[in-house]
């Protein structure tokens, strides 16, 4: 008989239900990857739980009934429903907390406040009426944070079965909001804690003190979130527990981003046929409306539009460059600031600049097929999906020793790679990557070098699942 660990796995969001960023990426392939690790010796039952946002997408969704949580004198109804996705149980958390945040994020921080308190502290409950208990609760950012929290001091309330927990930490510095009241309204105390005082009514802060093993989705942001420079302010909390930190590198969906038979490519290739990455090119130049200029050097931002991703950098970097001969593409969505400033980028260099403010993940595709380098500036990253795909589709990245891409991308052998948050230094890191692609034997055993990296989940997996079975409880 194999040893099974049942792992309840928590997130807001998960491919292929609801996905807003890279969070639905990590919790959409995460969770499956663990299950096909299961062998003759182990039996992992991992099992997602996702609240049941409106705009949630999925098929054979069956209900599994209602039960109540108790919040002050009355209580709130919980509804449970479940689906499975390729032999997976996934879970849906529905409620009025749930119903009345129509978007996954809301930009009200008191509807998200009750929104994601209600679902930590309903999924904790879930085991019981399904008969199945976990012996690992993971949970996922700031949303699923109090879930770690609850889930301890219920432990302490009532001495039950102690289910081991870890958190995994994809953006500290969203901590959510002050939750105080909500939880005393659940009859869940604020506990003694080691942590700061602003930071002890905050989910994602409760949730890291409660939890037996905190995870970075990258080991160089594992280090980073020590340092005041990324620490948020918790950096000292985090020093003394620097024992239970971890840096694990998110995977890629290799089967779904394969540059041999994407649908969404003009011409799909491999490493072998390099070569046809020029039609790909000569596709996105003509789709964009830029010029058919093959040798042209032709970059690329496909970001969410947002500080942390550096792309003003990007746009001061360009500004910089007018007299040297490239084109750019820039894709993106978000704070309406730097979307402005794309398109008065755009409006400064008609000829070589097209900006798309959209999401589109067909033309992302496109454009790690057909662009020549990928910018990604970032003044902090956890881990970084974009640079990761690039890689796997010939595209060489060109990025900040920040995070995951410092863990990522290899100076000089897969990409290029600056130190300093100065546009300068991308300049500069652009400039030598544009001196190596005038070279095209050197350029190609760059893009061969990335796309020979093996950046599936099967490797994350494991770190897992050693992980879990290190802090087990027996
Ligand atoms: C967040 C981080 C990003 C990471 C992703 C998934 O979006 O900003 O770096 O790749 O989470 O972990």
């Amino acid at each position: 008989m194999p040893k099974t660990i049942n792992v309840l796995f928590l997130a807001a969001e998960a491919d292929p239900f609801i996905k807003v960023g890279g969070l639905g990426d990590v919790a959409g392939s995460l969770p499956r990857a663990l299950r096909a690790l299961s062998n003759d010796d182990i039996n992992l039952d991992v099992r997602l739980v996702l609240p049941y946002h409106p705009a949630v997408k999925a098929d054979n969704v069956r209900p599994l009934g209602m039960f109540s949580i108790p919040r002050g004198e009355s209580d709130v109804q919980v509804e449970a429903f479940e689906t499975s996705h390729n032999g997976m149980p996934v879970y849906f958390i529905g409620g009025d907390p749930i119903r009345a945040n129509g978007s996954v994020y809301s930009l009200d921080s008191k509807l998200d406040a009750e929104k994601y308190s209600f679902f930590s502290l309903a999924a904790l409950e879930l085991p019981r009426h399904i008969n199945w208990l976990p012996d690992i609760i993971h949970g996922n950012d700031w949303h699923t944070a109090l879930s770690l929290y609850g889930s301890l001091t219920k432990r302490w309330e009532d001495g039950a079965r102690q289910a081991a927990s870890v958190i995994t930490l994809h953006n500290l510095p969203f901590m959510g909001p002050n939750v105080s009241t909500i939880l005393e309204s659940y009859d869940v105390k604020l506990a003694q804690t080691d942590l700061p005082d602003w930071a002890r009514v905050m989910p994602l802060p409760l949730g890291l003190w409660a939890s037996d093993a905190i995870v970075a989705v990258s080991p160089t942001y594992g280090k980073e979130i020590l340092t005041p420079q990324y620490g948020c302010g918790l950096d000292d909390f985090l020093q003394i527990r620097r024992e239970t930190v971890h840096g694990i590198i998110n995977g890629l969906d290799t089967d779904s981003f394969n540059p041999a038979d994407d649908s969404a490519l003009g011409v799909n290739f491999d490493i072998e046929s390099l070569e046809k990455r020029d039609a790909n090119k000569a596709l996105l130049q003509e789709r964009l409306g830029l010029a058919r200029e093959p040798k042209t050097p032709l970059l690329a931002m496909v970001s969410r539009m947002d500080v942390q991703k550096g792309v003003d950098l990007v746009f001061a970097a360009l500004k910089n460059m007018k007299r040297s001969n490239w084109q750019a593409v820039i894709l993106g969505t978000g704070d309406p600031k730097l979307e402005a400033a794309a398109k008065k980028l755009q409006t400064l260099f008609p000829e070589r600049v097209k900006v798309e403010t959209r999401y589109d993940a067909g033309l992302a595709r496109q454009i790690y097929a057909g662009s020549d380098m990928l910018l990604m500036p970032s003044r902090y990253e956890p881990c970084g999906l974009s640079q990761m795909i690039a890689m796997r589709y010939g595209c060489v990245p060109v990025v900040r020793a920040a995070g995951g891409l410092n863990d990522t991308v290899r100076q000089g052998i897969t990409g290029f790679v600056f130190e300093k948050i100065h546009h300068m230094s991308l300049v500069a890191a652009i400039n030598s990557a544009m001196k190596i692609y005038a070279d095209r034997d050197k350029w190609q055993s760059i893009q061969r070098a990335g796309m020979a990296q093996d950046f599936s989940w099967e490797n994350s997996a494991k770190q897992y699942l050693e992980l879990y079975q290190s802090i087990i409880k027996t």
